[in-house]
């Protein structure tokens, strides 16, 4: 309990003279947030600095951890409550180099029972809150938004990590609002209100050896979204996609191409697509579906999908 409130704090401390600080690159300067005041018994509310917190700017961050601006690490039973606060990434002046080495927002790495809610998060360079070997963690009222053209800022990434939940949450980003990737598994997603971005994504897979099980996405609205529910897997890789259900999904595909399942030569299996009505936005044109060695079944679905193979 300790280290969680201390955790907490180094983030509400930090950020005064985060700018100034960071700058100098001592990565081994320590802000002992007891020494500022803090009690951290696990009781006593320590949090007094309300507000916002920015990032330094691009110019500022000459050295010290390149990966990202908050890393948590290797704590359990973490709860964070942003309290409506903000984080702000301050990305703007990375977007333009996009092959530069970029930092995420929020690393959560190794902890276990997490739970974050109330937080506002807007332009991290990269991805905003990325998950990583976690198992059990709740995100809820959490607001991300960066604008729909800033390249690679993911609103979550979520990797090798198991019975992950994230829900009531808006999520406006130029890349995918929540992306699964490799060795995750129980990841339940529900209440969310993505776009602009490219969808909730899973993936890609492939590019080693990865597994991903058990993902529920229920409830989420897509609005100027590139893609909604996409499985990416890298091509020519054999990657067994199967058991992938598509249920009660209604609304417009802009260029009318409203159904890819395009799974290579290993095939995929067990595609149920049920009570699915997507139109095109084309005046006068009907939407389509499009399948490449895709085995499954479509009921009360519009585009029919008659390519499903048995
Ligand atoms: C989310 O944050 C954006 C940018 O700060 C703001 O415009 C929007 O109103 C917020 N949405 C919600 C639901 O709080
Ligand atoms: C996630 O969804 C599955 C399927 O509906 C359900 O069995 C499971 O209890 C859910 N997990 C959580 C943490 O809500
Ligand atoms: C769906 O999510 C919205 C928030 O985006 C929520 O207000 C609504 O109650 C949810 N509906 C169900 C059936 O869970
Ligand atoms: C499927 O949709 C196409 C295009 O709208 C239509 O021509 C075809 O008759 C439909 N097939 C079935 C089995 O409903």
């Amino acid at each position: 309990m300790q280290s969680l409130i201390t955790c907490v704090l180094i983030i509400a401390f930090i950020s005064p003279c985060l700018c100034h600080r960071w700058n100098v690159g001592t990565q081994n300067t320590i802000y002992n947030v007891i020494d500022f005041g803090a009690v951290g018994d696990g009781k006593t509310d320590d949090t007094q600095l309300q507000g916002v917190i920015v990032a330094p700017t691009k110019d500022a961050w000459v050295e010290g951890n390149l990966n990202t601006l908050i890393m948590i690490s290797n704590v359990n039973g973490l709860t964070i409550d942003g309290s409506g606060g903000l984080i702000d990434g301050y990305g703007s002046a990375w977007w333009a180099c996009k092959s530069c080495p970029r930092p995420s927002v929020l690393i959560i790495n190794s902890c276990n029972s997490v739970s974050v809610t109330n937080l506002n998060m807007i332009n991290s360079p990269k991805s905003h809150i990325h998950v990583n070997g976690c198992e059990g963690a709740t995100f809820s009222h959490i607001n991300i938004s960066a604008p729909g053209d800033s390249p690679n800022t993911d609103g979550f990434d979520i990797s090798t990590s198991k019975n992950i939940m994230i829900e009531d949450s808006t999520i406006a980003t130029g890349d995918d609002c929540i992306a699964i990737s490799g060795g995750s598994s129980y990841i339940n997603v529900t209440g969310i209100a993505c776009g602009p971005g490219h969808g909730i994504s899973i993936g890609s897979l492939g590019k080693k050896f990865d597994t991903v099980q058990e993902v529920y996405v229920r409830n989420c609205s897509f609005i100027r979204t590139t893609n909604g529910a996409r499985i990416k897997t890298f091509p020519n890789q054999a990657v067994e996609v199967s058991d992938v259900t598509y249920r009660g999904i209604h609304g417009t595909s802009l260029d009318g191409r409203a159904i890819t399942l395009d799974c290579g030569e290993s095939g995929c299996y067990g595609i149920v697509l049920d009570q699915i009505n997507i139109v095109s936005c084309l005046t006068g044109k009907s939407a389509s579906c499009f399948c490449n060695n895709a085995h499954g079944t479509a009921t009360a679905t519009n585009p029919n999908c008659t390519c499903l193979l048995p």
